[in-house]
């Protein structure tokens, strides 16, 4: 067993009987939605679930796992997802697929948030590995990648998979990817980002994990 399923099937053991959970989507999400499959399947568990993304959802519904819309619920009693990047004080950053609007809307929205991740993503700062991805509205990228240089980012639109083009989010959105100096505080980063007229969302999960499971060589440990 390799360490992000570890760290899924540790997560899993936080799912009680008719809780609703939210999936998050990734590699490490896809553990959890087998184990919770299999918890239904194998132990009868029973749980509705709401996913952050269309392949999850896909893949809830293959694996026969009740699911609802999220536009159909106002709470959840936990949602179960990996990280791009995890610092300290359980700082994420998220969102290097197109789905950081609905997992950002479902961290908010658990009565507990659990982060599962590798060692692998570590990090003393928001950004050491990764720029931070910045959801726009398609016609206000431009003027909100003015705010965002005016603040001392660099980067620019990320581009589609052929290159042809540009990428566009589950939410129809363009992706700015943004590196700030190294010494930016991820707190003050998050509302200055969260203040720029056109953003959508990105990718700082500031304040929202309550637990943090992280996995290296076949243990897992609570940050
Ligand atoms: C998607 C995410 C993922 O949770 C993040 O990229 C981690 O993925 P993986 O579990 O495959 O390493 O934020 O938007």
């Amino acid at each position: 067993m390799n360490d992000k399923q570890l760290v899924a099937l540790h997560a899993a053991k936080h799912v009680k009987h008719d809780m609703l959970v939210g999936l998050g989507t990734g590699s490490t999400a896809n553990y959890f939605i087998e184990e919770l499959a299999r918890l239904a399947r194998e132990e009868h568990l029973k749980l509705t679930t709401v996913a952050s993304s269309t392949i999850s959802a896909q893949k809830a519904q293959s694996l026969n796992l009740p699911i609802v819309a999220l536009e159909h619920i106002s709470s959840i009693d936990l949602y179960v997802d990996g990280a791009d990047e995890i610092t300290p004080d359980k700082t994420l950053l998220k969102g290097r697929g197109s789905d950081l609007v609905k997992e950002k809307l479902l961290a908010k929205a658990a009565r507990q948030f659990i982060a599962v991740a590798d060692a692998s993503k570590l990090v003393t700062h928001i950004g050491e590995n990764f720029a931070i991805p910045i959801e726009v509205i398609p016609f206000a990228w431009q003027l909100a990648k003015k705010s965002l240089d005016q603040i001392g980012a660099v980067g620019g639109l990320r581009p589609n998979a052929a290159k042809d083009g540009y990428w566009v989010t589950s939410h129809g959105s363009y992706v700015l990817d943004m590196k700030f100096a190294e010494n930016t505080d991820a707190k003050e980063l998050n509302a200055l980002i969260n203040n720029i007229p056109g953003v959508v969302e990105h990718g700082i999960f500031h304040n929202l994990a309550d637990i943090v499971l992280i996995a290296r060589d076949g243990r897992v440990t609570e940050q």
